[in-house]
């Protein structure tokens, strides 16, 4: 019943437009729907249950609905929300959870930090980000190359309900000038001494890394990222070109080193087969923790109509860097990498890559990032989705009982083995809810082409069995299930022949 009424909810909210100023808070005012709703959105369900004070009456909850242009129904939402947690059982003891984490020893009052990028390219948005919540800035990067950006830079990769699955991007490095961003940093750190600004530079030789190292430290950084990951530069033997070469990676990383006394991290690409060789060659340069994944080279489309792929720049298009939901399980799986290489564990890593709500960083976090870095998601939500990452880090903590984020930093990674590590020896097989089948058949279609042919259909009751004969537990049926009628039997000896 409880996952019925979780995918209702799921189901009905991804409808929200995530509106600015929503209308439907503005009629409602014994709740506020659109807070609700947004941290529902965003995994909070406890979280939501707690901020339902009370039902709002009828005819509030008409008005807001009507005005909902999503068309959300908002009185559903709520009531199952209240079937949900009928106690509103919120989050005892979730307001003292301590976020607060560190950077190489650079305290953070939560692990949450806007990465690289437009959304941190200026002193206005960063201190709007800080006012919000946000615990530091990795400055858009700076370097000393004349840049020119393409226009249109971005295309992205829809979900059926339109929010973006994956984005590309072609944009290069910061177009301001060094002095206009080196006062960005001076009146940050004036006006926010506590918060924590990452200077993300690049240079083109070692001249260069030492050079923006020293000014960025002078202007107050605390602490310098290297960008040795940037995929869309015009300029040759920058960028990603240097992130591949291990050997001038820790040259640059050095050079960094000379011109800063502050740490430095150095940020990776994962366009490359190991990430943990430039890693390692960063650290032996000097630098002090590894930042990782800048974008991935891709081709997000074609236009059909005119054969040019996305985005088109006057007919032509190039590889752009792709972020968001779709690259994070390729972040987990180098972040995992490098917290389990024995000669980068130890050193701290800020993960990113696709992180959108408080479950995608717990789950980096598990395996072994110290902090986290956002870009994509802001560009798509805006920075108030820093309110449901630390209220779902903090309620996981308070149900857990955790009292620091280091106690967990790196937890899955024992149960990440290699791949002759994995038991074959058992088997779990399907058990099927007739209750809940609604004999639409999709696992019988699925097994039937994509599988082992196991499930049978019975055309005169439309319901499924199992032919425990075929069946080898792969567990196919119940990912394709959309009623969830199909889970996992107890764990049994592989059925031989
Ligand atoms: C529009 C855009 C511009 C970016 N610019 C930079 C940059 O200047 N320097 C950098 O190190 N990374 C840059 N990145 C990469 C991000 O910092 C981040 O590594 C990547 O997008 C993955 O995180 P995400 O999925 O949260 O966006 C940029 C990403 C995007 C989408």
């Amino acid at each position: 019943m409880r996952g019925k009424q979780t995918d209702l909810i799921r189901k009905e909210v991804s409808k929200c437009l995530l509106c600015h100023n929503a209308k439907c808070s503005r009629f409602c005012h014994s709740a506020d729907p659109a807070r609700i709703i947004r941290a529902l959105y965003f995994l909070n369900t406890d979280a939501a249950a707690d901020m339902i004070k009370e039902m709002p009456e009828d005819e509030q909850l008409e008005e807001a609905c009507a005005a909902c242009p999503g068309k959300v129904d908002i009185r559903s939402v709520l009531s199952w929300l209240l079937e949900l947690k009928p106690n509103l059982e919120g989050v005892s003891g979730a307001d003292n959870v301590d976020l607060s984490c560190d950077i190489c020893g650079v305290p953070l009052e939560n692990p949450f930090v806007l990465s690289s990028s437009v959304v941190a390219s200026n002193y206005e948005m960063c201190s709007r980000a800080f006012e919000m919540g946000w615990a530091g800035v990795c400055f858009k990067t700076i370097s000393l190359i004349d840049i020119h950006e393409a226009s249109p830079r971005f295309s992205a990769v829809r979900s059926p309900s339109g929010k973006w699955y994956g984005f590309k991007n072609i944009e290069q490095l910061s177009d301001h000038s060094l002095e206009e961003n080196l006062e960005c940093f001076r009146r940050l750190k004036e006006k926010y001494p506590e918060k924590v600004i990452i200077a993300s530079i690049m240079g083109r030789n070692e001249e260069e890394w030492e050079y923006l190292s020293r000014k960025v430290t002078e202007a107050g950084a605390d602490v310098v990222e290297c960008n040795f990951s940037c995929p869309n530069m015009e300029a040759k033997g920058t960028g990603s070109d240097v992130g591949q070469d291990p050997e001038t990676v820790k040259r640059y990383s050095e050079a960094a080193k000379r011109g800063t006394h502050l740490p430095v991290l150095a940020k990776m690409t994962p366009n490359i087969t190991d990430m943990r060789l430039p890693a390692r060659a960063a650290l032996e340069g000097g630098a002090d923790g590894i930042a990782a994944i800048n974008t991935i080279k891709s081709v997000t489309g074609v236009n059909i109509d005119t054969l040019v792929p996305q985005p088109s720049v006057r007919g032509r298009s190039m590889l752009g860097g792709y972020s968001g939901p779709a690259v994070k399980p390729i972040a987990l799986r180098f972040i995992s990498e490098m917290a389990k290489d024995d000669v980068i564990k130890g050193h701290h890593l800020s993960g990113m890559g696709g992180v959108e709500n408080w479950r995608d960083a717990l789950e980096f976090i598990l395996l072994g990032a110290g902090s986290i870095q956002i870009t994509t998601a802001v560009m798509e939500y805006g920075y108030r989705i820093i309110d449901d990452l630390t209220l779902g880090l903090r309620i996981y903590m308070a149900q857990r009982d955790y009292r620091r984020i280091s106690e967990f930093v790196g937890a899955a990674l024992d149960s990440l083995v290699e791949n002759d590590e994995v038991e074959r020896d058992t088997v779990v097989y399907p058990v099927i809810n007739e209750e809940l089948c609604n004999g639409c058949g999709r696992c019988y279609i699925s097994c039937r082409d994509g599988g082992h042919q196991a499930v049978i259909f019975h055309e005169d009751t439309g319901k499924v069995s199992i032919n425990g004969k075929n069946c080898v537990g792969c567990q196919l049926c119940s990912l394709v299930c959309p009623a969830r009628a199909i889970t996992g039997s107890r764990r049994v000896p592989l059925r031989k022949g």
